[in-house]
């Protein structure tokens, strides 16, 4: 099985920016984790901070991929054009969110992202990508 993960913008910056939110761990290294944790699913990882490379992303892997694990960042509740990007792909995807959005500023409570989604996950922490990746396997 084939899982992408895509990030979206400032989450290059995991363990370094407002580490209360979005705690202390860079994503490469829960990264690994999760590898070792998933033995038998081939992981890829792919950041970007730009909105057409994260587009071109779910282009290259949408035909072909078992899953794709997407934190757009702010795009989430933003983005009608990777909104149109999840729905003109098959690969089902999963929105996922660190912190939990709906408990912050209004502003995070609205996805254009999610009503393309098979699902969405949010508020578990590192945690949240392993839930998603999870859901592939029901
Ligand atoms: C986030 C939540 C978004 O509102 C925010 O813009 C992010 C990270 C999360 O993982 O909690 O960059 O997607």
């Amino acid at each position: 099985m084939n899982i992408q993960i895509i990030n979206g913008p400032n989450l290059n910056l995991l363990g370094v920016r407002e580490k209360s939110i979005y705690g202390s761990a860079s994503f490469e290294d829960y990264l690994t984790e999760l590898q070792k944790h998933f033995t038998n699913i081939s992981i890829s990882y792919y950041q970007s901070n730009v909105e057409g490379e994260l587009i071109n992303k779910l282009h290259e892997v949408g035909f072909s991929y078992d899953g794709i694990v997407i934190n757009a960042g702010a795009y989430t509740h933003t983005s009608i054009a990777i909104a149109d990007a999840i729905a003109a792909i098959n690969t089902p995807v999963i929105e996922v969110h660190i912190s939990n959005v709906y408990k912050r500023e209004e502003f995070r409570h609205t996805s254009m992202l999610a009503s393309n989604c098979k699902g969405v996950i949010a508020g578990f922490g590192m945690h949240s990508y392993r839930l998603a990746i999870e859901s592939f396997l029901i």
